[in-house]
């Protein structure tokens, strides 16, 4: 059975004092309540608070994510994170292609595939971002786009590969708008992803991967998008930085 995935995308918001508080009241929040079957719950923070965070899940329930990773090995690359950094603290987890990546800094769905080959070689899971802009689905081209991104980001992965992968829908007119795929628009998109991987790795390995929910989800919709038979969680942006409301998300399933 795959597994229940309710991860949270900081993006660049907190200081570290904030984001101590908020890795405390998410530890503490979760100590509190049951969650439903086998979720799994992951924090990806911006990169100077990570290795605060595996210290604060060292003793939670909560894994910990990146937001992004280099392309590249080592070296000359100013600025840049490595796979194998990500690695040596102990990460899980690396959100990749997130749609304002793709948009403000260029990445391709080829950039996009050399990263998670990156995470892979270092057993870290990508939670690989896709997701159409308004005008790509004001002309009914959101299933092509998604297959695109899926095909040219995701399909050069063996059978093996392919089951340490999360694909989370991110429709971008939903994120950050307020205005949330309703719960068929995503599991219309949902069933279609699931189909792209049936047909290219078989049933039994399509079954197995975790396809979540992104867009303006919070604690009054995420039940009825996670009630769907193809959303199997939610990468969740602002409504991840209030723990109260990412862990009744949390809750949903
Ligand atoms: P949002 O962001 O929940 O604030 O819409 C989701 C995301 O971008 O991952």
């Amino acid at each position: 059975m795959r597994k229940h995935i309710v991860a949270g995308n900081w993006k660049m918001n907190k200081t570290f004092s904030e984001a101590d508080e908020l890795l405390n009241d998410i530890m503490e929040g979760l100590e509190k309540v049951e969650l439903n079957r086998d979720t799994l719950i992951v924090v990806c923070p911006p990169m100077p608070y990570l290795e605060m965070a595996t210290d604060y899940a060292n003793d939670s329930y909560f894994t910990v994510g990146a937001q992004d990773v280099s392309a590249n090995n080592n070296g000359a690359f100013t600025g840049e994170v490595s796979a194998e950094m990500l690695q040596s603290i102990e990460l899980d987890y690396c959100i990749v292609g997130h749609s304002e990546r793709r948009a403000y800094h260029h990445e391709t769905n080829s950039i996009v595939a050399a990263k998670i080959n990156q995470l892979l070689a270092h057993n870290i899971r990508p939670i690989m971002c896709c997701g159409e802009l308004l005008d790509e689905r004001e002309a009914g081209k959101q299933f092509e786009v998604v297959q695109r991104q899926i095909e040219e980001g995701l399909f050069h992965l063996d059978v093996e590969a392919i089951k340490n992968v999360v694909i989370a829908y991110e429709p971008v007119w939903a994120i950050g708008t307020g205005r949330t795929a309703t719960p068929e628009q995503a599991q219309e998109m949902h069933h279609h992803i699931r189909t792209l991987l049936t047909a290219k790795y078989g049933a039994s390995v399509a079954d197995e991967i975790s396809l979540l929910y992104g867009g303006s989800c919070k604690p009054s919709n995420a039940k009825e998008l996670f009630a769907q038979p193809d959303v199997d969680g939610g990468l969740i942006g602002g409504a991840s930085l209030v723990a109260d409301d990412f862990i009744k998300i949390a809750q949903s399933f």
